[in-house]
């Protein structure tokens, strides 16, 4: 897991304009949003899915690279003022306030057409053009209306809201489990022709994971503290957000996370050693402190 981590946070890097670019406020922006911090989780998953298929790694480091960079757009537009007003992101101050407003809105909107620039031209990424294409229209939807953006309007529109369950789970599935479900997908597409089973197999997986994902950072959220989080902790209380511990409690949001990691572990039962990296991660995903 290290090694990848350190794989894509130079690749991640590499793709970056230089912080002496032109304009340089921008390109210092985007840097500090992306660079020196996170877990990394989706490039990961990506790694992790693509070992299992037997893809090179070097295959892997576009699709990877994409997928962060929405990510990373995504969270400093997360922060924002209008949004969830954070003042704290991967244990630095946000981007909005290490820069400004502006800059900070600058900077998300160019790594999310970096990301599809990078699945664009890549030429590592040696897949046939349809399988490139099929990538790009994954990452868009997954980020979209109908995807992550979707779901940040979802979850803006039920601040002090009482959503049931399966309203709470539809926001998640789209805010946070669409671009976790593309992670995998990307994997997949990364490989010529690949039966429909193993594709099914890895996507149910990837939803389950991705869901589990968002309950276990409602209960950091809740229950971890802003040192460790290296983010606000109570934001979503304080926000008045929807959240599984609000509508489960802490011990019925714990438990709901494992049974899809539960789930998730199933859908990776026909795979031998060669799904442990993916295995291991997903226990991570769920233990995870921070
Ligand atoms: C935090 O994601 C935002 C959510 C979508 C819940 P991560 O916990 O993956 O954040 P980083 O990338 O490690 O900072
Ligand atoms: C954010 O969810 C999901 C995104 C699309 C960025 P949260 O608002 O819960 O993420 P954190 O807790 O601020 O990282
Ligand atoms: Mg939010
Ligand atoms: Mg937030
Ligand atoms: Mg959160």
């Amino acid at each position: 897991m290290q090694a990848c981590q350190e794989r894509v946070e130079s690749a991640l890097d590499a793709w970056l304009p230089a912080a002496s670019k032109l304009p340089v406020r921008l390109h210092q922006a985007m840097r500090y949003g992306v660079l020196g911090g996170g877990k990394r989780l989706r490039p990961l998953l990506t790694y992790a899915a693509g070992h299992i298929l037997g893809i090179p790694l070097v295959v892997l480091d576009g699709p990877a690279c994409a997928v962060e960079f929405i990510h990373a757009y995504s969270l400093i537009h997360d922060d924002l003022p209008a949004m969830d007003n954070d003042e704290l992101r991967r244990g630095k101050p946000t981007c909005h306030l290490a820069y400004d407003e502006a800059t900070a809105i600058l900077a998300g909107d160019a790594l999310q057409t970096l990301a599809f620039y990078v699945l664009a031209h890549d030429h590592t990424i040696a897949v046939p053009a349809e399988n490139r294409l099929a990538m790009i229209e994954t990452l868009a939807s997954a980020s979209g209306s109908c995807g992550m953006v979707g779901g940040q309007a979802i979850d803006l529109a039920a601040v002090g809201q009482k959503l049931d369950i399966p309203g709470l789970e539809n926001m998640h599935i789209h805010k946070t489990g669409a671009l976790i479900r593309a992670s995998i997908r990307l994997a997949t597409l990364a490989k010529a022709a690949l039966d429909a089973s193993i594709v099914d197999r890895l996507d149910h997986y990837a939803k389950c994971i991705g869901l589990a994902f968002q309950i276990q950072d409602d209960v950091l959220d809740e229950e971890s503290d802003t040192q460790t989080l290296g983010k606000t902790q109570g934001k979503d209380r304080d926000n008045n957000k929807p959240s599984y511990p609000a509508l489960l409690g802490l011990a019925g949001a714990k438990q709901k996370a494992l049974e899809l990691y539960q789930d998730a572990m199933d859908s990776l039962d026909i795979f031998a050693g060669e799904a442990d990296l993916l295995r291991s991660l997903s226990l991570f995903i769920v233990q995870r402190q921070h």
